[in-house]
Parts: structure tokens; C-alpha cells; sequence
């Protein structure tokens, strides 16, 4: 890990990132359960074990002090007409807060807290989503054919709880009506409490 003060680089458009410490893959294996149609889950499943999303990140301490960062990558598709997505999360430690910066793609972050509020906020390049603290948040690639590229920084300390969303899933769910992506209730959705 650097001990003095370091750079590093967000790619150019098709370049492969490079300099960053770690590189998580999620493919479909990993997100069995997260989609609301599981036969075609199971259909594209057969047909090959589909990359989603990609995270490269740059590894620092876990502590309030420093910064986690790095880049996250949503490959376009659905799985029957739900947007391939990330698997979404709230910070172990709540009360943190995260900032994405979209540098390509079309896509939408889909958001919720423990209060029952939701919100969805689109993602273009050159915006910057803050995401307040205790807000759960899922990145969702609406493109066709463009990969969904974020750069993000969180506190150091933060860590991640995927267990509530896992459990009883966001409120809303983006799928595609008519070829536009449209926010739907989640059928699925478990109030908590309700287990
Ligand atoms: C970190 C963060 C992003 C996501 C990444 C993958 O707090 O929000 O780096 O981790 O977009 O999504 P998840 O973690 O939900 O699989
Ligand atoms: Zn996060």
C-alpha cells in the first residue's frame, strides 16, 4: 500500500483500467435471486455465465480517515426485461456517505433508506450523485449496448451491509416497458420486519 501521496488514472473511453489494486468480477452466478424473472435467469444462465459488472478498486485502510475509491462497471443487459444491475448495498456503518461520478453510459441509481423514502437519479457523464448517508444504493446499466462507468470515493471505515438488500430487496426495480426504462414497485419487496 502507498505510504506518500499517489496518482492514478481513470481510463480513456475502451481503455482496459490499469493501476488499480484489486479487480472484483460479478457474474451471473453470483446474483442468482436478484432478478424478479428467474426462469429467464435460468435461460440466459444455460446459455453461459454472463460478466455484469466489474469493480476495480484501490486499496487503502479502513479507517474515517481515508477514502475507498475506484471504478465500477455495469455491462449492458436484461434478464428478461430487467436491466443487468449491481447487487446494491448499505454501508455496514450507516450513517456514510458516497459520491459517484459517471464518466459513460446511460444508466440510474436506484436508491432507498431505512425511513421508506426511495429515489432514483439518472446517470450520465458528467454527473455527480452524492448519496446522502444511510441510503442504500444500485447501479442500473439502461443502455443497449454502452458500458455504465462510475468512479466513486467512500469514508474508509465504511464497509458494506448486503444482507437487508438481499433479504427484502430496493422498493423499486427498473425494467424495460415499450424500450424505455420505467420504475416499477418491486412485487418481491419484503417489508422489514416482516421476515
Ligand atoms: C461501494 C460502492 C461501489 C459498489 C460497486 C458494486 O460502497 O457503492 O463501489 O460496491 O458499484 O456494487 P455492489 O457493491 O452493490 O455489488
Ligand atoms: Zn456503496
Amino acid at each position: 500500500m502507498q505510504t506518500v501521496p499517489f496518482t492514478y488514472r481513470i481510463p480513456a473511453s475502451g481503455e482496459t483500467p490499469a493501476g488499480y489494486d484489486r479487480h472484483l468480477t460479478r457474474r451471473l452466478s453470483s446474483l442468482r435471486g436478484f432478478f424478479q424473472d428467474g426462469a429467464a435467469f435460468e435461460k440466459e444462465i444455460s446459455l453461459g455465465d454472463t460478466l455484469v459488472y466489474e469493480v476495480y478498486e484501490i486499496n487503502r485502510p479502513e479507517n474515517s480517515g481515508e477514502l475507498q475509491t475506484g471504478l465500477s462497471i455495469v455491462h449492458p443487459g436484461l434478464i428478461g426485461d430487467e436491466y443487468y444491475m449491481t447487487k446494491g448495498h448499505f454501508h455496514a456503518e450507516l450513517q456514510t456517505a458516497e459520491i459517484y461520478h459517471c464518466l459513460q453510459g446511460e444508466g440510474v441509481m436506484v436508491m432507498e433508506n431505512m425511513d421508506g423514502e426511495w429515489a432514483v437519479e439518472e446517470l450520465r457523464p458528467g454527473v455527480v450523485l452524492y448519496i446522502l448517508p444511510g441510503w442504500a444504493h444500485r447501479s442500473v446499466n439502461t443502455g443497449h449496448d454502452e458500458d455504465l462507468i462510475t468512479y466513486f470515493a467512500y469514508p474508509g471505515h465504511a464497509g458494506h451491509d448486503y444482507a437487508t438488500i438481499e433479504t427484502q430487496g430496493f422498493r423499486k426495480i427498473m425494467l424495460e416497458r415499450d424500450g424505455r426504462p420505467c420504475i416499477v414497485d418491486n412485487p418481491r419487496w419484503v417489508a422489514p420486519g416482516s421476515r
